[in-house]
């Protein structure tokens, strides 16, 4: 057990009070400094990640959603200032990330020591942070669930957004024809991440698709879910592999929060049987969910290597201060940028 002297003893934070819009139901305020409870640390926030999650928290739309009041911010990046009893290889003054889920908007947060993951001197935060989920997500439903090979061709759904920049980047890399949709007005954005930009509201998404991938292409990245994963599922080339990652799509109400999400389990289900019974032409469909853990240390410390490398550019949309956190969550909402925002504190 050990703590950093020059660790102050206020602690200025964000606070989701309600439902509603951002700019009244996010607010901040400070309480005092956490300590650290047997088996956490307490770390000091360099960067924090704003993310869609945070958008479905606010919408009372997360299939796990928190109760109100509480501090969101699903990872951060920063340094230990204090061990508690019983953790073991982590020291004050270590650079950590964490995927805490909720808590990473303040600028002390208790971490249990278990999900941390050690993160380069070097490394901007902001870059660091914007690799913990969104990055671990990418890298995880390419390398770990799709298994492509070179050349293969791949639909990427959302390539503007957090996720959708890091997973075409990641799949460029790998040797994939990416064809990724976005609105129309960040078409160039996806072009230049080295991907063929198609419009996301077209309604025969399947059928534009068939002309750079007469056979269909080898996977699907969707994030909207209900019908669309229909359409996802007509795009697959035989053998191919739908991952479906969220259920964000429109039209329902504050508190239905698990509703949007039973179309793509029902279709996850129905395939799976399916593909058992020899019905799919070797299709798939699958769902994925990001977990901390032995795979996810592994992954976040390759994301690390390959910015290193130059071969990963993660998109900041925008660097806020605490209190500018309802600007940044009004910028997921209203897709009004490219890449990650990321909080200050
Ligand atoms: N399963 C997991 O473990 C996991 C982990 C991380 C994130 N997620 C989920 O992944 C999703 C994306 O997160 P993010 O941080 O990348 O969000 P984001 O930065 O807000 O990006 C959302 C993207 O979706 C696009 N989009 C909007 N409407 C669409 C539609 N109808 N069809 C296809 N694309 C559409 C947006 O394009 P425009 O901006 O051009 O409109 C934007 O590129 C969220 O639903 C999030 O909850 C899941």
């Amino acid at each position: 057990m050990s703590v950093d002297t020059t660790a102050t003893a206020v602690n200025p934070r964000v606070v989701m009070t309600a439902s509603g819009e951002p700019e009244t139901c996010i607010v901040t305020g400070q309480e005092s400094r956490p300590t650290a409870r047997p088996g956490k640390v307490v770390v000091r926030v360099e960067a924090a990640g704003v993310s869609y999650a945070e958008v479905q928290m606010l919408q009372h739309l997360h299939p796990f959603p928190p109760r109100f009041p509480f501090v969101p911010g699903y990872d951060l990046v920063g340094r230990i200032v204090e061990t508690g009893p019983g953790v073991t290889g982590w020291s004050v003054g270590d650079r950590v990330a964490a995927m805490p889920r909720q808590g990473a908007w303040q600028e002390y947060v208790e971490v249990p020591a278990k999900i941390l993951a050690p993160v380069p001197a070097h490394l901007d935060a902001a870059v660091a942070v914007s690799l913990i989920t969104n990055g671990v997500t990418a890298y995880q439903m390419l390398h770990r669930l799709a298994r492509l090979a070179p050349g293969d061709t791949v639909l990427v759904h959302g390539a503007s957004g957090g996720v959708g920049t890091l997973l075409t980047q990641l799949a460029v890399h790998h040797g994939l024809r990416v064809l990724g949709t976005a609105s129309p007005a960040k078409h160039d954005a996806v072009r230049e991440l080295g991907a063929e930009p198609l419009d996301y509201r077209d309604p025969d998404l399947a059928g534009t698709v068939r002309g750079p991938a007469p056979d269909g292409v080898r996977a699907v990245f969707d994030h909207i879910g209900g019908r669309g994963l229909d359409a996802g599922w007509a795009m697959l080339a035989d053998g191919g592999v739908l991952v479906s990652f969220d259920s964000s799509v429109a039209g329902y109400r504050p508190g239905q929060w698990f509703r949007p999400h039973v179309p793509a389990l029902r279709r996850t289900v129905v395939r799976w049987a399916a593909r058992l019974l020899g019905l799919t032409r070797g299709r798939r469909q699958t769902m994925y969910y990001v977990k901390p853990g032995e795979h996810f240390n592994a992954d976040l410390a390759e994301l690390y290597r390959l910015v290193d490398e130059g071969v990963l550019r993660p998109e900041i949309a925008g660097r806020h201060a605490l209190h500018e956190a309802p600007a940044a969550v009004r910028a997921l909402l209203d897709g009004t940028t490219v890449g990650k925002h990321v909080l200050i504190p």
